[in-house]
């Protein structure tokens, strides 16, 4: 069996821009010459449409897409209420199954050259009783991107992020710092402590914008190496 191409997304906690980044890589793989494709396997705070259940991030991440699929596929669990995924699902009589994941990313990995995986709010949300978006991470065994939201306190967040995805025997492929407090006083020693302490490429900084693009943020993003 191939390798399956593809990176896992993380954050160092949720609206930190997963979805921007994820999105971004996306388009930084089209313009390389790839078929790509998004996946969110778990959204907490969805609509209910004529289609099913939609969250925003899985409508971003279709839209980046250059190949379309079942909505399924690319989202096997929605939840509506935005909280946190374990307690949506046990309210919906639903136990997330790491397994079913796997499977859907298979689907997803036969019809493109690059799959992006966003993970589901920090590294080590829970999602079930006893597995958590690591051990997600670590079934689907891809190289793992951490976006970096610049704010005061995202240090700690980062190193420790960056700690576990290793403990996980997974490879972190690159980070992104991601200017989401434009206020945020000393940002260049800041991320120069991320830089020196990481152990990974930084692959962008992503300035402050108010309506950010990505298509445009995919200009200012190296790719990360796909093992
Ligand atoms: N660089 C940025 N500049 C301005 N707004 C940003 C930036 N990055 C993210 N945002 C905004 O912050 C919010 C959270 O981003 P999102 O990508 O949805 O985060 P996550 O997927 O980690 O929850 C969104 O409204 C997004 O547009
Ligand atoms: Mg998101």
């Amino acid at each position: 069996m191939a390798m399956p191409r593809g990176v896992f997304v993380t954050g160092t906690d949720t609206d930190v821009g997963k979805t921007l980044i994820s999105c971004a890589l996306l388009h930084a793989w089209r313009a390389a010459g790839k078929t790509v494709l998004g996946m969110k396997p778990v959204a907490a705070g969805c609509e209910r449409q004529s289609n099913g259940m939609v969250c925003s991030d899985v409508t971003a991440l279709c839209r980046a897409s250059s190949v379309q699929v079942p909505v399924e596929w690319v989202n096997p669990y929605a939840f509506m209420l935005p909280i946190a995924p374990h307690v949506a699902a046990e309210e919906t009589g639903i136990t997330i199954d790491l397994e079913c994941i796997q499977s859907s990313f298979r689907r997803l990995a036969d019809c493109a050259d690059v799959v992006v995986v966003e993970g589901v709010g920090g590294f080590k949300t829970p999602l079930n009783l006893r597995q958590d978006g690591a051990d997600l991470a670590r079934e689907l065994g891809l190289p793992v991107v951490l976006v970096v939201g610049m704010r005061l306190g995202c240090l700690s967040h980062a190193l420790l992020t960056a700690e576990v995805i290793r403990s996980q025997g997974l490879t972190l492929a690159g980070w992104v710092a991601n200017r989401i407090d434009p206020e945020m006083s000393y940002f260049e020693a800041n991320l120069e402590a991320l830089r020196q302490r990481l152990g990974t490429p930084l692959l962008g900084v992503v300035e402050f914008e108010v309506a950010p693009d990505p298509s445009r943020v995919a200009q200012c993003l190296l790719l990360p190496r796909l093992i």
